[in-house]
């Protein structure tokens, strides 16, 4: 069990002139052993922050640590952090069967013979109750369920301390959703993974998750244990999130949930609004509330990071029932 903490971390995408800040010194802390589920619009910069750790995204300020260490300077050959993604076909070679596929991802000096690399793969396959025998299979001869589930062995081969699980059930078909998030909140139980687990799904992410931060234009706004964040949200944009997730009232886990906040326009990373990020679509702002102008001049400050529900808004809690529809 290890900790993943980032640190102040900003990514930002082009020129220093010009491009975009994807995350804007983002501080989030993974316990070890839980999972920490991230939600938020699209574009509001998770994949950036999760593909941080794993050296897939510019790292523009900040640190990701690993119980303390920086990531980039691990020793080479163990990868103790991997990334799952929405797209298993990303992460297998078309050529090579599933078996060698995971096989390549093992760490090399831990299985020298082919009988023990064989059994390895067995093992690694059983352990996503897949039949050992597929391993001889192409990725194009499987199922989308049965390809992510092949991803999810090969994460597992390199015998990781956490895991990043990027929309990992988003891609596929709602018959099989359930059964691959019951597979993936099994084995980070029986692994004792940590976990960063992102997805649109509000419902999903409550299932999985024991603690929720919540993402919005490159920044966590709100941040604590699942019960807490989403029983008794304090930021009007989770708020909006939940009011737009019917999901979440009507129990059905995997309803379509775009995580979209009414019909407003997606907020433009190039050109982030000044105060709080989120004071011209916030119905708790001056948009609506023309006195509140600190919301348009004045961040309303730091990261949730202090392992409770912290929140970043500087009129919290105020305000609408998320469950009544506004005028
Ligand atoms: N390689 C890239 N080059 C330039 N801009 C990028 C790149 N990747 C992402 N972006 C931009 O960075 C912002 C954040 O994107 P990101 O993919 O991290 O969001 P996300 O929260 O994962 O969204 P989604 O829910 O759609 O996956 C978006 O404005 C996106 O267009
Ligand atoms: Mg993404």
């Amino acid at each position: 069990m290890k900790e993943l903490r980032f640190e102040e971390l900003s990514v930002h995408y082009g020129g220093r002139r010009g491009g975009l800040t994807a995350v804007d010194g983002v501080t989030l802390t993974v316990p070890p052993g839980q999972v920490v589920g991230l939600v938020g619009e699209s574009g509001s910069g998770k994949s950036s922050l999760a593909k941080a750790a794993v050296g897939l995204s510019p790292v523009s300020a900040g640190r990701v640590l690993l119980d303390g260490a920086d990531v980039r300077r691990l020793p080479k050959g163990h990868r103790p952090l991997q990334m799952v993604f929405q797209d298993p076909y990303s992460s297998l070679d078309p050529r090579m069967t599933v078996g060698e596929s995971i096989a390549e991802a093992m760490p090399r000096d831990a299985y020298r013979r082919a009988s023990e690399r064989r059994e390895e793969v067995a093992r690694l396959l059983g352990l996503v109750n897949l039949d050992p025998a597929l391993g001889g299979l192409r990725p194009s001869r499987m199922s989308g369920g049965q390809r992510q589930r092949v991803g999810l062995a090969r994460a597992l081969a390199g015998r990781p301390d956490v895991v990043i699980a990027d929309e990992v059930t988003s891609a596929l078909d709602v018959s099989v959703q359930g059964t691959v998030l019951n597979l993936v909140k099994d084995l980070q139980r029986r692994l004792n993974l940590s976990m960063l687990f992102i997805s649109h799904n509000l419902a999903v992410v409550r299932y999985v998750s024991d603690v929720v931060a919540v993402m919005y234009l490159g920044r966590i706004v709100e941040a604590g244990p699942v019960a807490q964040v989403l029983g008794d949200p304090q930021h009007p944009y989770t708020r909006d999130l939940l009011a737009a997730s019917p999901s979440l009232h009507d129990s059905d886990l995997l309803a379509d949930d775009p995580a979209a906040t009414g019909d407003a326009e997606p907020a433009d990373p190039h050109d982030p609004p000044a105060g709080c990020r989120y004071h011209p679509r916030c119905p708790l702002g001056p948009a609506v509330h023309p006195g509140r102008t600190i919301c348009g001049t004045t961040d309303p400050g730091d990261d949730a990071d202090r392992g409770v529900h912290q929140v970043a808004c500087h009129f919290p809690g105020a305000g609408i029932d998320p469950r009544q529809p506004r005028a």
